[in-house]
């Protein structure tokens, strides 16, 4: 386990940001009602769990859950915490991170120029504009139709052994659907963050990709559920995070509710993360991002919003 010593200090960073203690965050349905209460202590650095450089791999099966946006603000997150973080968009040809960033007049160079000599590696790292020196954004390529060198497995693999020296995080973006894009991107990954919704499509192919995972050698699988609406969930239109995690049976890196302000912030390629005062989103994608620094979960939890009327004689006996 690194120390929190060894990461550089985050002048950026505000002090009241600095949680204490493990965040604990619970998830409590009521009477088919989410709820989240969360007890948060702002005054330390997280303490990496695991052996740094960690390569976590965002992940879903279901195409439009949230990867980009689970990518881009966990990414940005663990900056603000100091660490040094690659965030690798793997979706050749149809890739989105470098706008979710704002980015996107940045990005020059890709990996598959450095892979086909045109450049050196550390040429297509586009430092971010708010942590230059701790997050850097690798593109793969810019066109699906204009790579002349195939990117494989081995060829990722390649890249991300070459960030390893220099960074504590190597967060990449998984494209959707379980074909080549996918078993390249899994490919360098230790651990994986699979999103879904809170759907029963979603679902399916969450636990498709958790199968595919293992049988790659990814043991270490946590689930963020992200557009969790609390009105839907009331009006039982929607799964509790407590069913997602029953029919998953992953631990919880994170529940996000649904925001608009995740869609402005795309929109201006400012991650949600940054918002001050923070909305909704946003918290719950810079907790997350702490849980996955420290190697901790949340748990959901069911609790009956009226306690039953104890029952007297034989009932209660009977139970
Ligand atoms: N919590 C949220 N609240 C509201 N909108 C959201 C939320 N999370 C994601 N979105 C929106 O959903 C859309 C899809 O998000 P995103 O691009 O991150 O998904 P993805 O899984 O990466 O998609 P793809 O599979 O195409 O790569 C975006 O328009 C994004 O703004
Ligand atoms: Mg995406």
């Amino acid at each position: 386990m690194a120390s929190s010593s060894l990461l550089p200090p985050n002048p950026l960073s505000p002090k009241t940001l600095t949680p204490t203690k493990a965040l604990t965050l619970k998830t409590t349905r009521r009477r088919g009602r989410t709820l989240t209460r969360s007890s948060i202590q702002w005054n330390r650095k997280p303490e990496v769990a695991g052996k740094i450089p960690r390569v976590v791999v965002i992940t879903s099966g279901k195409g439009g859950v949230g990867k980009t946006t689970t990518a881009a603000n966990l990414s940005l997150s663990l900056a603000r915490l100091g660490l040094r973080v690659a965030a690798i968009d793997a979706d050749a040809g149809l890739r989105n991170l470098d706008l979710l960033l704002g980015l996107e007049s940045r990005v020059n160079l890709t990996a598959l120029d450095a892979l086909s000599g045109h450049c050196r590696l550390d040429q297509a790292l586009v430092p971010d504009r708010r942590f230059p020196s701790l997050l850097h954004l690798l593109c793969i390529s810019k066109s699906r139709s204009s790579p002349k060198l195939p990117l494989n497995s081995k060829t990722l693999l390649w890249v991300v052994d070459a960030l390893k020296p220099s960074k504590d995080f190597i967060v990449i973006d998984c494209p959707a659907g379980i074909d080549a894009g996918f078993i390249t991107a899994i490919a360098p990954a230790d651990e994986a963050v699979l999103v879904t919704t809170p759907d029963i499509t979603a679902l399916r192919d969450a636990d498709r990709v958790v199968g595919l995972l293992e049988c790659d050698g990814i043991k270490d699988i946590k689930m963020m559920v992200n557009r969790v609406r609390t009105d839907m969930i009331r009006g039982e239109d929607m799964m509790s995070v407590l069913d997602v995690q029953e029919m998953l049976g992953l631990p919880l890196l994170g529940v996000v509710p649904e925001d608009a302000e995740v869609i402005r912030s795309t929109n201006r390629g400012q991650p949600l993360v940054l918002n001050r005062p923070p909305t909704p989103a946003g918290l719950a994608f810079e907790q997350a991002a702490w849980r996955l620094v420290e190697g901790d979960t949340m748990t959901a939890v069911m609790v009956e919003e009226e306690e039953k009327p104890k029952r007297k004689g034989w009932f209660s006996f009977l139970g």
